[in-house]
């Protein structure tokens, strides 16, 4: 996630940027920049580096910046490699005027396109740097809090930028929309960060901007105002955090605030993903041909870990809704077979990572037989996207804590859009039907922030289960996956034994298993498999197995058969895989906690397997 720092004040501001960007290292970056207004020479300098920030601190070594104003950012690429040119800050044509910016413009290219017919020569390939040409564009005559206003409301996704200018030497101004923006308040100095940790160190009054806000600082003064320049009044907030707890937005942990973000991320993704008045998905960065995608006979999922669970309950959809034979394999395994896959296979490689060894490998062996590669991948510029034919980002910004829950979600939800919008080009499903699930799939992300809202209660029956020696997780059809993702997120986090398994599978083994020793979480939501999962809780019971059900909101039935009944909204059966997660990744995580388990980085495992 990129990050953003500013400095307006009486101090050098290159070492309070530097110490700013470093304490937002946690969100995940690929290179870093810092600009400041240089009062000697009138000018703007600017220092930009790909990689870690230990590569800026090099080079403003060599060539220092001084100067009492200035911006830093650390960005996670979206659009355009991780290069020098690519970091932030950007420059307008002349160097007057700097910008640095945090999330995705989605218009990128149209205003582009114009501003360049207007003669505005672009250096770089990101979506930012249209807009530090539109306030180039309006900054005649005016304020530069005017040119900025002007050129926002020109723009659609979501921003949130820091700008300073040459011919304002005493000004810092920032905005936001959709991506978080905060000032601080010091003495003869004041402050612009994304995030609290970058500013902490030197003041914790704190003013948390709201959507469409714009703020201007002078070292002494400080004014916010909507998009129509109409002044806005706020009270600044003590932040009583220490550093570490404010990199968690002050969740105890990155696990448990990455649980939180996923319906704000979701949602992100779909509405830069849908295009709702045309009913169709968009995906600008999937170069795999349309006629390419219509050829093809079957499709090949691989992938590890969550990446595979998410793979699998795509292999339901893509067969379901695009009536596509779909497989899948771990990658350890699909490397190694003696795979029947050629020109007409399409091989859905998915890694949050992007540098998983056996799924390069497995997509290496793929490419071999000439088959075409979609990676789902989370990562820019990570080894995956290098070797594939086409890419989907999920876009789920970085994910630090070791167990996946975000990247997971985005992955599910790339591959039902995936399967929306390879049914359209094969002609498969009517308009129609297919808007039709994509409004359902518009609804998920304020669903998941309902069984959000009652995670007391979820956390209050895991600790109640804490006790389990072990755990045995079951599913039908589409929440078999769940059932297998529910269990390693408990395993790998809290180190309980836990198998997921195919509900019907029980009594061809697991039924040994069932005592009042075990904890059996059963995945029933309304479903064409409904019937069955309460067979299965029957046979639990009658064998004094603890049950722990997860159902869907008003089912009265299921609370007959346990008083352990945890509810999600009632939503299309396809896309339950969606909200089944949510209460299977906080109960991992409070048995973890209580076990007092390091949740953040659980013993033994890396975040990336990137050696077999
Ligand atoms: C999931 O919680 C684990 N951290 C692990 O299984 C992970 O999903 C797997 O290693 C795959 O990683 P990738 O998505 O980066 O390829």
């Amino acid at each position: 996630m990129c990050g953003i720092v500013g400095y307006i004040g009486e101090r050098e501001a290159q070492p309070v940027l530097l110490a700013g960007l470093k304490r937002l290292e946690y969100r995940g970056y690929d290179s870093s920049g810092i600009a400041l207004i240089l009062p000697k020479k009138n000018s703007i300098g600017i220092r930009k580096s790909p990689g870690k920030i230990s590569a800026l601190e090099k080079l403003v070594k060599n060539k220092p910046l001084s100067g009492v104003v200035g911006i830093a950012h650390v960005r996670w690429a979206t659009h355009g490699a991780p290069n020098q040119v690519n970091a932030h800050p950007h420059l307008d044509c002349k160097g007057e005027i700097a910008l640095v910016h945090n999330g995705i413009i989605e218009n990128y290219e149209p205003l582009k396109a114009q501003l360049i017919k207007e003669g505005h020569v672009f250096r770089s390939q990101t979506d930012t740097e249209v807009i530090v040409h539109l306030i180039e564009k309006f900054y005649k005559n005016v304020p530069l809090e005017d040119a900025v206003r002007k050129a926002l409301k020109l723009v659609i996704g979501s921003f949130a930028i820091a700008v300073i200018a040459k011919h304002e030497p005493e000004k810092l101004v920032g905005a936001r929309s959709g991506s978080p923006l905060i000032a601080g308040i010091g003495k003869n100095e004041n402050f612009l960060a994304s995030d609290a940790p970058a500013i902490l160190e030197y003041t914790k009054d704190i003013i948390f901007l709201d959507e469409n806000e714009m703020v201007i600082l002078g070292k002494e003064s400080l004014k916010i105002t909507d998009f129509d320049g109409r002044t806005i009044f706020k009270k600044p907030v003590r932040i009583n955090w220490d550093i570490a707890q404010a990199q968690k937005n002050g969740f105890k942990h990155f696990m448990l605030k990455e649980i939180n973000e996923q319906p704000k991320i979701l949602e992100n993704i779909l509405n830069t993903r849908i295009d709702k008045e045309a009913g169709k998905v968009i995906f600008k960065e999937q170069n795999v041909s349309e006629e390419k995608l219509k050829s093809i006979k079957d499709i090949f999922i691989v992938a590890c870990g969550t990446a595979y669970h998410a793979g699998l309950v795509g292999k339901y959809v893509l067969e379901s809704i695009c009536a596509v034979p779909a497989q899948i394999d771990v990658s350890s395994e699909f490397r190694y077979r003696d795979l029947l896959i050629g020109p007409d296979t399409l091989v859905i490689a998915i890694s949050q990572s992007g540098e998983t060894a056996d799924t390069l490998a497995g997509v290496r062996e793929a490419r071999k037989r000439g088959a075409s590669v979609i990676s789902i991948c989370n990562v820019l510029g990570s080894t995956l996207i290098r070797e594939s034919d086409g890419v989907i980002y999920t876009h789920a910004g970085p994910e630090i804590g070791v167990a996946s829950t975000k990247a997971y979600t985005a992955q599910l939800i790339a591959l039902y859009l995936f399967a929306l919008y390879l049914v359209r080009i094969r002609g498969v499903l009517p308009v129609q039907k297919i808007s039709k699930y994509l409004d359902e799939l518009l609804k998920a992300p304020k669903q998941i922030e309902s069984i959000l809202k009652n995670q007391d209660d979820i956390a209050r029956l895991a600790r109640r289960h804490s006790h389990f020696g072990s755990f045995l997780y079951l599913g039908r059809n589409i929440n078999y996956p769940s059932a297998l993702e529910g269990a390693l997120k408990l395993k790998e986090i809290s180190y309980i034994p836990a198998e997921g398994y195919a509900a019907g599978e029980m009594k061809h083994g697991p039924i040994a298993l069932i005592d009042e020793y075990r904890a059996v979480v059963c995945i029933a939501p309304g479903s064409k498999v409904y019937e069955k999962m309460i067979s299965n809780i029957q046979e639990i019971r009658s064998r004094k197995g603890k049950v722990i059900a997860i159902a869907t909101a008003g089912d009265q039935e299921i609370k007959e058969l346990t008083r352990e009944v945890i509810y999600i909204p009632k939503i299309e059966e396809i896309f339950s895989p969606l909200l089944v997660v949510l209460p299977l990744q906080l109960m991992a995580y409070h048995i973890a906690v209580k076990r007092g388990c390091d949740v953040d980085q659980p013993r033994n495992l890396a975040k990336s397997v990137t050696v077999e």
